[in-house]
């Protein structure tokens, strides 16, 4: 692991309810480094999402703190660029104006928005779609322009949650060759929650396994796919015996948390 960028430092979170409270996150605790891409795996309801809002900065935890460079996490802010399963962007504007909306939130020039949304609808390859809105996409499209969005504000860290889950299986796996290329280019630390233990195993660099709940951290798995060349060919990657060895030794952790 490089240098530490976020620190999620004995987290606890509790929902409240008519039966009283839950407890979502149950001491919390995990370091990730600069240029690292993570992968949160576990059973669904195991707290995965609210583990995301809490570094997104849209919820405060129980108890607990995460620091982002050291500092903590009060509030939502650009620093933490958030992707949805379902890409929320604004209907009403075009794809182009959709990725200027952050810079311009933040008050660059016309030139400097113009010149960032060319560079990130270029580099998830819609720049020639720059004046369709969002409902003229397909849905792997409209991802990219997520991903090409929240790029656009130069985050420290792009937060994903089960961002390829509502595509076909062959969007899919595009969108993964896709990131992970991205994510070489830019060097960017990438917080990423799935379902796909394959997935998981594909693009990490550090894969960490959440218990039902109340979520806790069972384990935590170096992979090293994602970092070899680029240049093989994914189905080749998944089907090697290393790959499968790995997501093996992932599902057992996950059908031992969920007997
Ligand atoms: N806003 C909320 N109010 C009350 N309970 C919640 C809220 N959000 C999530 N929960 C509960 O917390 C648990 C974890 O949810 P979540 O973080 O969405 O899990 P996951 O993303 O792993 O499926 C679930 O039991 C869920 O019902
Ligand atoms: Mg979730």
């Amino acid at each position: 692991m490089g240098r530490s960028i976020l620190e999620i430092d004995e987290v606890m979170m509790e929902y409240p309810s008519s039966d009283g409270p839950v407890t979502a996150l149950e001491r919390v605790s995990l370091a990730i480094g600069e240029g690292d891409f993570v992968c949160l795996v576990g059973p669904s309801g195991c707290g995965k999402t609210t583990l995301l809002r809490i570094i997104a900065g849209f919820v405060l935890p129980t108890a607990g703190q995460v620091r982002l460079d050291g500092e903590p996490i009060l509030g939502p802010d650009y620093q933490r660029g958030v992707v949805f399963q379902h890409p929320a962007l604004y209907p009403w504007l075009t794809v182009q104006a959709n990725v200027e909306f952050g810079p311009k939130m933040r008050g660059l020039p016309s030139a400097r928005r113009r010149e960032l949304a060319e560079h990130h609808l270029r580099m998830v390859r819609l720049w020639d779609f720059r004046t369709k809105t969002p409902y003229e996409l397909s849905g792997g499209m409209q991802q990219r322009v997520a991903i090409a969005r929240v790029l656009a504000n130069d985050p420290r860290i792009l937060l994903m949650d089960e961002p390829f889950g509502a595509l076909d299986a062959l969007t899919r796996e595009h969108l993964q060759e896709e990131l992970l290329k991205i994510w070489k280019a830019t060097g960017k630390t990438v917080f990423f929650i799935t379902h796909s233990v394959e997935e998981a195993c594909y693009l990490a660099t550090t894969i960490f396994v959440m218990s039902a709940r109340p979520g806790r951290i069972l384990a935590s798995i170096e992979a090293p796919f994602s970092r070899q060349a680029a240049t093989q060919d994914s189905r080749a990657v998944k089907s090697s015996p290393e790959f499968v060895a790995l997501r093996e030794q992932v599902l057992r952790y996950i059908w031992e948390t969920e007997s």
